[in-house]
C-alpha cells in the first residue's frame, strides 16, 4: 500500500508538483493524501486543487496563541493519518503538539547544506557569506530552526554572478529531484534513526530511538 504523505505549503509549492508528479506513477509508493498550508491564496493550494486533493489552512492569526495554532495544525494534519509529513516550503515553526504526534515522521527541505545557512533566508545569507559551494538538505524535523537530523544533501555550485533568485532556481531543480527520491525511499524502504545518523533503505540497521515511516517501507 502507498505511504500517505500530508505536504505543508506556505508558497508557489514548486516541491509539492515535483511530488504530486512523482506519485502519478504507482511505482513510487506515495500518495498525497492532503495539502495543508498557513495562509490562503497561493499557488501551492492551487496546484493541491487541481490535482484533486484535499487541503486544509491553519491561519496562525485565527488562534489566540502559537500553542493553539499548533495543536489546530496538528489535529488537521493527523486527520488525514499520514505515514510522513512534508514541510515543502513551510514556513513557520511547528510546535511541539505536531511533533510529538509524528516524531522522527516529519521531513523538511532547506535550500543550502546545513549546518550552515539556516533560517528563512538561506540563498541570501549564502551569498553574502561569498562560500562557492551550497545545496539541499532534506532533514527530520525537531523543535530547533533546521536542526533535525539530516536524510540526504546535495550539492549544487554558487556562480559569480550570481543573485538570489537565480541561485534558488537552480538550488531548486536540484531540490525537486532530491526530495521526489529521498521520500520515495523512505516510503518505500523505511529507514532508521539513531541520534543524528538516519540510514535510508535495505542496508539500515535495526534498533533505533524513534518510530520511521511505517506502511510500505521496512520499520528498523
Ligand atoms: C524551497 O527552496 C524550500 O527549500 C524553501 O522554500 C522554497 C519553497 O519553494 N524553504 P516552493 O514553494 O516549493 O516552490
Amino acid at each position: 500500500m502507498a505511504a500517505r504523505l500530508v505536504v505543508l505549503v506556505s508558497g508557489t509549492g514548486t516541491n509539492l508538483q515535483a511530488l504530486l508528479d512523482a506519485c502519478a506513477d504507482p511505482g513510487y509508493g506515495v500518495r498525497v493524501v492532503a495539502v495543508g498550508a498557513d495562509r490562503d491564496g497561493i499557488l501551492g493550494l492551487e496546484r493541491a486543487r487541481g490535482a484533486g486533493i484535499p487541503t486544509f489552512v491553519v491561519r496562525s492569526s485565527e488562534h489566540t496563541d502559537r500553542a493553539a495554532w499548533d495543536r489546530a495544525l496538528a489535529e488537521a494534519v493527523a486527520a488525514y493519518a499520514p505515514d510522513i509529513v512534508v514541510l515543502a516550503g513551510f514556513m513557520k515553526i511547528i510546535g511541539t503538539d505536531l511533533l510529538e504526534r509524528f516524531p522522527n515522521r516529519i521531513v523538511n527541505t532547506h535550500p543550502a547544506l546545513l549546518p550552515s545557512f539556516p533560517g528563512a533566508h538561506a540563498v541570501r545569507d549564502t551569498l553574502a557569506y561569498g562560500v562557492k559551494v551550497t545545496g539541499v538538505t532534506i532533514h527530520l524535523v525537531d523543535a530547533g530552526v533546521d536542526s533535525g537530523p539530516v536524510v540526504a544533501q546535495a550539492a549544487v555550485p554558487v556562480h559569480a554572478d550570481d543573485e538570489e533568485e537565480l541561485l534558488h532556481e537552480r538550488i531548486k531543480a536540484v531540490e525537486h529531484r532530491l526530495l521526489v527520491d529521498t521520500v520515495g525511499t523512505m516510503a518505500r524502504e523505511g529507514y532508521s534513526v539513531q541520534g543524528r545518523t538516519v540510514r535510508l533503505g535495505a542496508g539500515a540497521v535495526a534498533g533505533g530511538d524513534a518510530p520511521a515511516a511505517r506502511r510500505g517501507g521496512a520499520v528498523r
